[in-house]
Order: structure tokens, then C-alpha cells, then sequence
């Protein structure tokens, strides 16, 4: 399955947008949004084309399909621990409006949200969309302990809500159970409520292990909204599906309400939430065979990375992307993304404060959710486009 006979790049160069094969010329490697290259489990397919022969598209429930509420509760209660109540998660038309959704909800105008640096732009973008300020905790990569000293002293009475991505991107990092608890306890303690998305929880190398925040115990998990995604484990990035999980019938009412599902102006595709639960039901060996392949592919970009003239890089716990350190090169984060695009004919993320904030300066994120042959081209132009310059 993850081999190279099963990438279709005459697909891709036409359906793979976000910075990815359908937007780079031709000839260029794009490493770039954390996409995979793979086709996604002939499972969700074959249960897509079922739904579709009916010729029944019909409205679904406002709150999600029923069969959608079960398959993820059930997927939380089993595989992470949590006592989820299908009554109290919907589905969301992607992990990104789930975030906006748990900001819109939960933060007004001049209100505070501790979100970390670097991460993913979405919380930024979320946070301040609403009107609300996002304060930024420091989480560089690498093995440093997190300083929750720091995280308390960022903590004002206009601080309503922490943002955990956990694992971290860009950085790969698996918070441990003892990190979660303390993340847990001062959130308890100030009243905030908890972001935790957990969209790229199943892509976890070993020895690391992946725990819900909301798994931690009843007061921590009843503070925390949960927010997943179905587009890193299974390639359902197009078909925009996620979920947002609460952990009390008030804060499901309120997620519920701000989320425009009841009115329909918003809403989850029957579609999408039929391949979602297939992907949560059916495809448990694709997910494992995915995992497995990616596991070898970050072992195999870290030591290129390592070997890179000006590039430092930690193995990534989770996550299918690597962080390169680059300041060894003298160059800004920007000015490697124009030399490797231009010379190496590979387009990586730089570290820019708007893909990551300003602590991923210094650093460029590369996604290595593709074949190992694709890879080794990849790495082999960047490592020899830095070796010449
Ligand atoms: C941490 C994180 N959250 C959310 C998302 C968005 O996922 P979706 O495709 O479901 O909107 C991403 C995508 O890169 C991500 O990395």
C-alpha cells in the first residue's frame, strides 16, 4: 500500500492543492503541507460509492449522522481512554473549523488564549478572528522540559482558554501524561477551558505514547473540548470532516449553538462523515501499515537532515513532518525555501511567523508523508543544493 507503485502523481499534479503537486511547476518535489501522497484505504471508497448508489442524498441530522456519533465516541472510550458521550460530539466540516468553532464559542472580544510557539497557524488565526488576543507559550523543539513556571506567569484574568495541539505541529512533540496533568491543573485552576486538538494523535512513533487530555480525570475533562480531524490519518483532507467533542451537556449546547448546524447554514457532508466512520471502523490495518511506512521514512529525513551542511534536527514523537533547525546556515528561514525551490527544485514550509509564529524562525518544516523514493530524491536535492552554496 505505502510503496511507490501506489502514488498517482498524474492525479495528484491535478487534485493536490495547498502547496502541494497541483501548485508547484513541473519538476518540483513539494514537501510541503502535510498531505499524504498515498490514496486513501479502498474501504472508504467502496463505502462512499454504497452511500452514493442510492441516490439518496438527502439532509442529514443537524448533529450528525448517528452511526458518525457512535463510531467516534467509540473510537475515544476504546482507543484513548475517554468516557465519551456520543450525545455530546458532531461532526465539523474540518478540524480547522472545529478550532475556529471552539474559539468563536468560548472567547469574546479582548479575552486572552495561551497557544503555543511555534504551532500550527490555525490557532493564531482562530484566536484572533474572534476578536480575542493570543498569547504565546514557548515550546521550542528538542528535548528542554516545558516550563509551566512560564505558562502560570502568562496567565491574566482576561486568559480564558489554552490551546494544546497535541502532538505538536510543526514539531512533533508527544506531550507525556505527566505534562498533560500539569497543563490540566493549571487550566482547573484558573477556570480556562482546554483546545486540545488531537488531529494527528494516531501518527505516533514508538516508544512514545499518545494520551487524551480528557482521559486525565473528571475535572481536567471538564474543561476540555476536544477536536480531531480525519485528514492525517486517512487522506480525507478534501473532504473536510472532523469532529468536536465536549465533556458536559452546557458546553455541547454552547458548541452546538455557535457552530450554525441546527439553522443548516453550516454542516457536515453525509459523505465526508460516511468515510470518516469507515476510516474509524474499517481501516485500523491501513493506519498501522501507514504508521509502520512513516516511521522509517522520518528515521531516514532526520539522518539527511543530520547530514545537511547548516541543518540540525530531533526526531520527531509524532507527526509526519521533521523541523530542521537551519541557523547553521546563516540564511533566514525564507531564503533557504527560495534556494531550495530554486536551485533544488524541492519546496519545503519555511519557518515563517504566519505558517508557525515567530519561535520557528531559524527553522524549515518538510513533510515526509510520501514514498521513500520520492523522499530520497527530496532529501538528496537539498542536501546537495546546500552543499553548493
Ligand atoms: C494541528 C492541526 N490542526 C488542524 C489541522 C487542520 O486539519 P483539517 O484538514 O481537518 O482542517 C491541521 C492541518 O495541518 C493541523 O496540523
Amino acid at each position: 500500500m505505502f510503496d511507490p507503485t501506489n502514488i498517482n502523481l498524474d492525479i495528484l499534479k491535478k487534485r493536490a492543492f495547498n502547496l502541494r503537486w497541483a501548485t508547484v511547476p513541473e519538476g518540483v518535489i513539494p514537501l510541503t503541507a502535510a498531505d499524504p501522497d498515498f490514496p486513501s484505504a479502498p474501504e472508504i471508497a467502496e463505502a462512499i460509492i454504497r452511500f452514493t448508489k442510492d441516490r439518496y442524498l438527502s439532509y442529514g441530522p443537524p448533529a450528525g449522522l448517528p452511526e458518525f456519533k457512535e463510531s467516534v465516541a467509540r473510537f475515544f472510550q476504546e482507543k484513548r481512554q475517554v468516557p465519551a458521550n456520543p450525545a455530546w460530539l458532531f461532526p465539523v466540516d474540518s478540524a480547522a473549523f472545529g478550532i475556529y468553532l471552539i474559539c468563536k464559542t468560548f472567547l469574546k472580544p479582548g479575552d486572552e488564549a495561551i497557544i503555543f510557539d511555534p504551532v500550527d497557524f490555525l490557532f493564531r488565526y482562530s484566536t484572533e478572528t474572534v476578536g480575542a488576543r493570543a498569547v504565546t507559550f514557548p515550546i521550542p523543539a528538542g528535548p528542554m522540559p516545558v516550563d509551566f513556571d512560564r505558562l502560570e506567569s502568562l496567565v491574566t484574568t482576561n486568559t480564558k482558554m489554552i490551546c494544546l495541539c497535541n502532538p505538536l505541529n510543526p514539531t512533533g512533540k508527544v506531550f507525556t501524561r505527566e505534562e498533560l496533568l500539569k497543563f490540566g491543573e493549571i487550566a482547573v485552576k484558573n477556570n480556562l477551558i482546554i483546545l486540545s486538538d488531537e488531529i494527528w494523535s494516531d501518527i505516533i512513533y514508538t516508544p512514545n505514547v499518545f494520551t487524551s487530555i480528557a482521559s486525565l480525570n473528571e475535572e481536567i475533562r471538564n474543561q476540555t473540548i476536544t477536536v480531531t480531524g480525519y485528514s492525517k490519518s486517512y487522506g480525507l483532507a478534501g473532504l473536510r470532516i472532523g469532529a468536536v467533542m465536549a465533556s458536559n451537556a452546557a458546553h455541547y449546547d454552547l458548541l452546538f449553538q455557535a457552530s450554525l448546524h441546527q439553522s443548516t447554514i453550516h454542516g457536515a457532508n453525509v459523505l465526508s462523515q460516511v468515510a470518516a466512520l469507515t476510516a474509524l471502523n474499517e481501516c485500523d490495518d491501513y493506519l498501522k501499515g501507514f504508521v509502520s511506512h512513516l516511521q522509517q521514512m522520518r528515521d531516514l529525513t532526520v539522518a539527511a537532515f543530520n547530514d545537511t551542511p547548516g541543518f540540525q534536527c530531533y526526531l520527531p514523537e509524532g507527526c509526519y513532518v521533521a523541523f530542521a533547525n537551519i541557523t547553521g546556515t546563516g540564511k533566514s528561514s525564507a531564503e533557504i525555501r527560495d534556494i531550495l525551490f530554486n536551485e533544488g527544485k524541492v519546496a519545503i514550509v519555511p519557518g515563517l511567523k504566519e505558517w508557525f509564529g515567530d519561535g520557528a524562525e531559524g527553522h524549515i518544516r518538510l513533510s515526509f508523508a510520501t514514498s521513500r523514493e520520492i523522499l530520497e530524491e527530496g532529501l538528496y536535492r537539498i542536501k546537495n543544493t546546500m552543499g553548493l552554496i
